[in-house]
């Protein structure tokens, strides 16, 4: 029945088509119907999920774990895996995730380094999935934006997005933006100059149909948009920190801009925040952030649930 995500490597978001993440969010939907009846499912009983985290996560390591113990599987990790797993010994990619594969059924991996995933998914014999790949991607977090839109604002189709703050860095408004080709949506690219969305993938998005606009002006971009996501500067990708202090504190949202340029916006964020947005959002009923927080858990539950076998 669902046996086309079965057994597959999910890497980036063009690895799955419309059809299929619709799928993965159905699934989500139903999961977390079941979740507010029945805290633990059996849907994968007696299967392991691995996670290899070699940089730094609370959100996206935590709900990948507790998607597949609700699912009734079972967790090994390791986390900062940089240090304390045989990295450190100088072990490739490759070979870590072929030996986690005779340990695990799944393997979640974040990396440092774009293209990490592709290398560890060479090495797995089971299901590799990307949990960010440096600047690269971030495609689960795409997935569990998809559908924390669809919940606040019932249908994508239609709706004008806003990506605002560190683009060049930001891997998860790469997937994201990536994502929206399938939809009917106008998506306005709200950044600094020095942090603007890579023109390659402008360019792709544009190719594919996507009605794209980028600007400076970040009040101008919210009073003409449904949903703004607003992202965190990427300080660690940053060779100089000097820049980096030019650039922190450039975009901040808080309650006063929003009351001014667009009341209704819905605000999301995939988190961590620093301080672009201003904690006197958090109260306002469209500050959407902390549900797409919750929202991982489904939407990895959904996923799991169709790749692992
Ligand atoms: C993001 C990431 O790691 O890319 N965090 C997350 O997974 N929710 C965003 C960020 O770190 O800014």
């Amino acid at each position: 029945m669902s046996g086309s995500l079965m057994g597959r490597d999910i890497l980036a978001i063009g690895d799955l088509s419309k059809q299929e993440i619709l799928l993965v969010l159905e699934h989500a939907a139903r999961f977390e119907e079941q979740c507010s009846q029945t805290p633990k499912l059996s849907v994968l009983d007696g299967r392991i999920l691995a996670t290899l985290f070699y940089e730094p996560s609370t959100r996206t390591r935590l709900s990948f774990e507790s998607a597949m113990l609700r699912l009734g599987g079972g967790v090994i990790s390791v986390a900062e895996a940089l240090k304390s797993s045989s990295a450190s010994k100088g072990e490739t990619l490759f070979d870590a995730a072929r030996i986690v594969s005779g340990y695990a059924h799944v393997i979640v991996q974040r990396h440092p380094a774009v293209g990490s995933a592709q290398e560890a998914a060479a090495g797995a014999t089971v299901p590799l999935i990307n949990a960010g790949d440096g600047v690269g991607e971030h495609p689960t977090q795409a997935l569990l934006d998809l559908y924390t839109i669809q919940r606040e604002r019932g249908q994508i189709d239609g709706l004008r997005i806003c990506l605002a703050g560190d683009l060049k860095n930001g891997r998860t408004v790469h997937s994201l933006a990536r994502a929206l080709v399938h939809w009917d949506v106008t998506l306005t690219l709200a950044s600094p100059t020095a942090l603007v969305m890579p023109a390659e993938i402008v360019a792709e998005l544009r190719q594919k149909g996507l009605a794209v606009q980028e600007t400076e002006d970040l009040a101008a971009a919210m009073a003409e948009s449904d949903v703004l996501y607003v992202t965190r500067i990427q300080r660690e990708r940053f060779a100089d920190p000097a820049e980096y202090e030019r650039l922190k504190g450039s975009y901040v949202v808080n309650r006063a801009l929003i009351e001014r340029t667009n009341p209704a916006v819905t605000v999301m964020h995939p988190l961590p925040r620093v301080d672009e947005i201003a904690t006197d959002v958090d109260a306002l009923p469209n500050a959407a952030y902390f549900r797409q927080a919750d929202n991982g858990v489904w939407v990895r539950m959904g996923l799991l649930s169709l790749v692992v076998e």
